[in-house]
């Protein structure tokens, strides 16, 4: 698909379709109002009689009959008028793109950069409007021998760009597409069944995507794994007959700048091990990857975009089952950073690979941590399946965070790490233990983290609630939603631009 800038006006687009956007409870304005008038009044007669209300995302299509170029306008609904800054637009894209696609649109103007908040950045318009149609476009269901797909489109059109700017718009074309690629590559692999998307194909994954892009990988096998002391990440591994993999992947974009480190929890699938979940809906589990699959998504669109930032990226990646051979509730291991830690539970298993995989990154000299995981049931009871948790040791850091989450769509909500809850991790026999209970589960799984970071500045996003969508929704299909990718794109940008 093309992402082109052009300078026409709603009124002159040759395309199958425009979209223009509507708001709730106000009448057509901008290209909605320009193209109404040439269709002599149809689409404000439609918002009297209801038809367009205006509804988030709904998204009404008819046909101009000659009255402009375009075969058809899409009239979609951005909701009322409210705080929400871009999501409304994204979202809006996403449905539209998406509903004219599936009735055999091609190419396709778009207008909605043109309808944002007042105040708005122009590229920060356009850029949630690129990256809109990229999530709305992406469809899964690869592994149907059958595949009766509507085509892909041909293009989206940015329209009404005066011609002077298209140069300056190109970058943020280029970041967008880079970031909703990138977004659409890590939900292809948590869609995938966990018989394809092995610890190994998850290397084989990061090895295609550093070399495109000319970074350097390396994947760890479990004797170098062992070398080099994580042995809480191995004894998640050993119930499993398929090898872990260590996967590190090395982006230099400016000696001597800060270095950010991206973590993400990589197990293929989770049974719980020992401590085994209940048979119903464990087929969701292969969904515990999500972390992982959002660092290499970042990690591809750091390297297509030449950001001027050291970035490594690291995912301990394997199965937890249980097995004669698993690790057991009582066990006590050892972490690379020497701390030690009593299994309460198996089923807490990617705390303790994260806690390798961190105090890993901070030995190759990360100045900024961050990690993404879809960690605890608990997060989803607090924040349900609408924002992610973000636990930090750092403010400014997580304040960087915060607003690269804003920045990117991606809904987050801060969680404290007070004292309190550290406690509550502590054991008998060891230096800490891999369970705090139930209450507050999503923060003492953060704390747990917090012990492995040291005084590095670090961050942490619990995704459990947002890797997954259970429902289609007009913006975006059922499945996988390539949670923490935009975000870590956006932070990298953040800090290559200088600011954190
Ligand atoms: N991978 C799960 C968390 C999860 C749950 C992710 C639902 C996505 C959707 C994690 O490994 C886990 O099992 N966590 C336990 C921790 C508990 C044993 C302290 C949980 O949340 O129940
Ligand atoms: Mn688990
Ligand atoms: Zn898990």
């Amino acid at each position: 698909m093309e992402i082109r800038t052009r300078s026409e006006s709603v009124l002159q687009y040759h395309g199958d379709a425009v979209v223009v956007g509507a708001i709730k409870g106000e009448p057509l304005s901008g290209p909605a109002a320009e193209i109404d008038r040439a269709l002599e009044g149809m689409l404000s007669r439609l918002v009297q009689t209801g038809e367009i209300r205006g509804r988030q995302s709904e998204v009404t299509v008819v046909h101009t009959r000659g009255a402009v170029p375009a075969t058809r306008v899409a009239v979609v609904g951005l909701g009322e008028a409210g705080e929400d800054g871009l999501l409304p637009v994204r979202r809006a894209m996403g449905a539209a793109a998406r509903t004219l696609r599936d009735r055999g649109c091609r190419r396709v103007g778009a207008l909605l950069h043109e309808q944002v908040p007042a105040g708005t950045r122009p590229e920060h318009g356009l850029r949630a409007v690129i990256e809109g149609a990229y999530v709305g476009l992406y469809r899964s269901g690869e592994r149907k021998s059958k595949q009766e797909l509507p085509e892909e489109l041909e293009e989206i059109c940015l329209l009404a760009i005066r011609e002077e700017e298209h140069d300056h718009f190109a970058p943020v074309v280029r970041a967008a597409r880079a970031a909703g690629e990138a977004t659409n590559f890590a939900r292809r692999l948590v869609n995938l069944p966990p018989n394809d998307v092995t610890p190994t194909r998850l290397a084989d994954e990061a090895t295609a995507l550093a070399q495109r892009t000319g970074m350097v990988v390396e994947v760890m096998e479990p004797n170098r794994i062992r070398e080099l002391g994580m042995h809480a990440f191995l004894a998640v591994a050993q119930g499993s007959e398929e090898p872990a993999r260590f996967i590190v992947v090395r982006y230099k974009g400016r000696e001597g700048g800060p270095r950010l480190a991206v973590v993400g929890k990589g197990i293929t699938f989770d049974s719980g091990g020992i401590s085994l979940k209940g048979a119903d809906k464990m087929e969701a589990m292969k969904q515990d990857m999500a972390g992982g699959a959002a660092v290499l998504g970042a990690m591809r669109a750091v390297g297509e975009l030449g950001l001027e930032l050291d970035v490594i990226a690291a995912i301990p990646a394997t199965e937890n089952l249980p097995s004669g051979r698993a690790y057991k509730p009582g066990d006590v291991l050892t972490a690379m950073n020497g701390k030690t830690i009593e299994v309460v539970s198996t089923d807490a298993e990617g705390r303790l690979l994260l806690a390798d995989a961190l105090a890993y990154v901070r030995q190759e000299d990360a100045t900024h941590l961050v990690d993404v995981a879809t960690l605890t049931g608990a997060c989803i009871i607090a924040l349900g399946h609408v924002a992610a948790g973000i636990m930090s040791n750092d403010n400014a850091l997580a304040e960087a965070v915060l607003d690269a989450g804003e920045r990117a769509g991606e809904r987050m909500w801060r969680l404290p790490l007070f004292p309190e809850y550290r406690r509550l991790l502590d054991s008998k026999i060891a230096d800490l233990k891999n369970v705090g209970g139930r209450a507050g589960g999503t923060v003492t799984a953060g704390w747990f983290l917090r012990e492995f970071v040291g005084e590095t500045a670090w961050a942490h996003l619990d995704i459990a609630g947002t890797a997954w969508s259970e429902k289609d929704e007009p913006h975006q299909v059922e499945g996988a939603t390539g949670a923490g990718v935009r975000t870590l794109i956006a932070l990298a940008e953040r800090m290559a631009g200088g600011a954190t």
